[in-house]
């Protein structure tokens, strides 16, 4: 079965529905005191290459880690998932460029597991490279690309078929929400599954607060491009005139709560003109534009009994930087 949950028909209003709620977000969260924006918006096209390259980068620990798990212990993966013998729906949640996942892809091709592959995304782009990239390498992987926000799209999978459902959440992005956030979008996500469905999450651990503001402060500035590329998007999606040199971009790790946050900092008193709105920023007033959020193993503990799920098994990375668990619902 191969589909791609984004027909034609629809497309036009999705498109229209998506830009008027980005435009009312963009200034609901400029007119908001602390100014902040939503960092889910940094991944245009442009954004999705900027990622790319932090991934890529030596400051960026999170990716390597990660990918040292799935590569290294992909038997042990598949075996927890595959434990009980029955096929499953395989959704991935912020697929990216399944990097990591693929190890797993193709270990459960290798073994003649009956599964489909359901990436979910937001990015149109993301998701038709990804589609590409996985039938070149794996022709018999059936694939099921869900383009939309994380909930709708769990209830659409859930809508196309009875299987039972593997989630993968990997990478931490389960950090970029506010830690007091977390708590309630595991228990919508164990809202949305069936007792026995299998949670995989990926953790950011708490480790040495140099190498982690290291992460978000690299010397070749591309972090801070990630960031500024989002006024770029609303100057060209909303018409506005940000002047890019004019904010910096200031990174912060707090070790004791294990909130990374970036800010873009206004250098000058400025106005800025968005669509119809001007909005004033004083010198040296942030915007808030990201939390990175990092966990100790008993936050995770908390956050899957607080939600409703049993730790089933959890696997490190060699360095103990970063941790997969994996959750059963109860
Ligand atoms: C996607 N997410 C987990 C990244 C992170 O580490 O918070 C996004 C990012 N922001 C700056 N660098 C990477």
């Amino acid at each position: 079965m191969e589909l791609n949950i984004n027909t034609k028909s629809n497309h036009n209003d999705t498109a229209h529905t998506a830009h008027i709620k980005f435009h009312r977000e963009v200034i609901d969260g400029l007119k908001s005191n602390p100014k902040t924006l939503p960092s889910k918006y940094f991944y245009d096209k442009n954004g999705d290459g900027l990622f790319q390259q932090i991934m890529a980068m030596p400051e960026y620990y999170l990716t390597k880690c990660e990918l040292d798990i799935f590569c290294n212990k992909t038997v042990e993966i598949a075996n927890m998932l595959t434990a009980e013998n029955e096929p499953f729906d395989l959704i991935e949640m912020g697929a990216g460029d399944a990097m990591k996942s693929s190890y797993l892809l193709k270990e459960l091709m290798k073994r003649g597991v009956d599964f489909t592959y359901m990436p979910i995304d937001i990015s149109d782009n993301i998701l038709t490279v990804l589609h590409n990239k996985l039938k070149a390498d794996m022709p018999k992987l059936a694939i099921v690309s869900l383009k939309g926000e994380y909930f709708d799209m769990l209830y659409q999978a859930a809508s196309l078929s009875q299987k039972k459902k593997v989630v993968l959440f990997l990478g931490s992005n389960i950090g970029n929400m506010e830690f007091e956030d977390t708590f309630s979008f595991c228990r919508e996500l164990n809202k949305n599954l069936s007792p026995d469905d299998i949670l995989l999450m990926g953790f950011d651990l708490k480790k040495n607060p140099q190498t982690i503001l290291n992460a978000y402060h690299d010397k070749m500035g591309i972090t801070a491009a990630f960031n500024l590329n989002l006024l770029t998007r609303i100057n060209r999606e909303i018409e506005a005139d940000f002047q890019l040199d004019q904010f910096q971009h200031y990174p912060h790790y707090d070790p004791i709560t294990g909130a990374c946050r970036s800010y873009l900092i206004s250098l000058v008193d400025q106005q800025v003109q968005i669509g119809e709105e001007k909005i004033s920023f004083a010198k040296n007033e942030p915007i808030y534009m990201e939390v990175s959020q990092k966990f100790s193993m008993n936050d995770i503990e908390q956050l899957a009994q607080n939600s409703c799920f049993n730790i089933i098994g959890e696997i490190t990375d060699s360095k103990n930087w970063f941790v997969d668990s994996f959750w059963k619902k109860i």
